[in-house]
């Protein structure tokens, strides 16, 4: 007896749920698009496929240029309005072997997609704000680390070093303008934290130091996705400086950390770099936070080092639920507090709870 594909694929279609992408892009019969680690290329063509899907609500925009010269992209994901709208920015994958960023990224946008249509808040946040998503930022290294197994855990972007270094890539999560170069950093281009030859050397840091500067005023809320450890890092990373509304940051990354255990009993930790995790500079975070963007949180989802980077497909879907559930307490948040004049007092008591100190000396996240 033969099977006839053909139809097999017809009834996959008709019956799967609308996690499955469309025949051109060659993964007809997935049922679990959002259970997978997908590609560069893939994630570009299900770019193309939420924007041709829900023109209405999405569009993207390339705003900069990797060091090796590939389109830097965001979705913007938001309903029409007469009112000047306000924003969210939420960034994936600048470091490239974190894989459950952009996979989170790409599960943030479906499930708004998917849930504004009956769920009345989140409409009314889609009236009210712009979602600016960028599923990968790193997308040069992002390639690298798909490329073999000796390439996975490459973390930093594709440039290469300053003369007289053989070494490529720099950090990041160390490049922008935000005390740069002063702590948690090398100035060895081998290293794993080399911060660059100068603050913003690297075309990806600009393209979002530009995107910001741009948006600055209305963006309510700046998050930055990594992986792993299950903290929600506060500002600063730099250990000399605190953030004016520290008190409000810790309170909503307290109520983001209770969501997120409400959803699987998982453990997240909330606080300062050095508080929880260790000291840097140059974080795209800081930089968020010191142009003026009230809330900037980065996100170090599963898991606790078990798997560590390479955490296992089917994580993927309970990592995203409980993410999902944290960051939806931050825009909530923020999204009443600038539309709701009545949320806007924040209450200045803040839990005292018992943190532990994660020492991370040799795990950079
Ligand atoms: C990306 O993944 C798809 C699906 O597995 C595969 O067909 C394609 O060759 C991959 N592309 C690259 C550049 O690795
Ligand atoms: C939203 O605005 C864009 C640009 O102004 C327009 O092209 C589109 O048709 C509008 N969509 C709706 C649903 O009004
Ligand atoms: C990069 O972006 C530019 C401007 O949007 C576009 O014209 C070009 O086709 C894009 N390149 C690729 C490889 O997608
Ligand atoms: C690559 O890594 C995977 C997962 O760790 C392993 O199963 C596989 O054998 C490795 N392949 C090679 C060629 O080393
Ligand atoms: C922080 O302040 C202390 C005390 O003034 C100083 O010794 C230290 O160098 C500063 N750290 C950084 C990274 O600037
Ligand atoms: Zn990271």
């Amino acid at each position: 007896i033969s099977i006839n594909i053909q139809n097999a694929n017809i009834f996959l279609l008709l019956f799967s749920s609308d996690d499955s992408l469309t025949e051109e892009t060659g993964y007809t019969t997935e049922r679990n698009y959002y259970t997978r680690y997908h590609n560069m290329t893939e994630i570009s063509d299900w770019m193309e496929k939420m924007k041709r899907e829900n023109p209405d609500v999405v569009s993207s925009m390339v705003y900069g240029q990797t060091y090796e010269e590939r389109n830097i992209t965001l979705l913007k994901i938001g309903l029409n309005s007469t009112k000047r709208k306000k924003a969210i920015w939420m960034d994936c994958g600048i470091h490239a072997r974190e894989w459950i960023a952009p996979a989170f990224c790409q599960y943030f946008v479906k499930e708004i997609l998917q849930r504004y249509k009956t769920d009345t808040k989140v409409k009314e946040m889609m009236k009210n704000l712009d979602f600016y998503v960028t599923p990968v930022l790193n997308v040069d290294g992002y390639i690298y680390s798909w490329l073999n197994n000796s390439t996975r855990l490459w973390r930093k972007s594709r440039s290469p070093g300053p003369v007289g270094c053989t070494c490529y890539g720099t950090d990041l999560n160390r490049n922008f303008y935000a005390n740069w170069g002063t702590v948690g950093v090398s100035t060895n281009c081998c290293e794993e934290t080399y911060c660059g030859s100068k603050a913003l050397s690297e075309p990806e840091a600009r393209a979002v130091t530009d995107m910001l500067g741009k948006m600055s005023g209305d963006i309510l809320a700046f998050l930055t996705i990594h992986s792993y450890s299950q903290l929600i890092l506060v500002p600063y990373g730099h250990p000399n400086i605190s953030a004016p509304n520290y008190n409000e940051l810790m309170e909503v990354g307290l109520g983001a950390v209770k969501a997120i255990k409400a959803v699987h009993g998982m453990d997240y930790t909330v606080g300062t770099w050095p508080d929880i995790l260790y000291p840097a500079s140059g974080s795209s975070q800081d930089y968020a936070r010191l142009i003026g963007i009230p809330l900037s949180y980065t996100f170090e989802l599963r898991d606790k080092g078990e798997y560590g980077f390479e955490l296992p497909e089917d994580q993927i879907q309970p990592t995203c639920e409980e993410a999902y559930a944290g960051v939806q307490h931050i825009i909530t948040y923020a999204h009443d507090k600038a539309f709701y004049s009545s949320a806007a007092t924040v209450t200045t008591t803040l839990w005292t709870t018992v943190m532990t100190a994660w020492v991370f000396s040799a795990t950079l996240l």
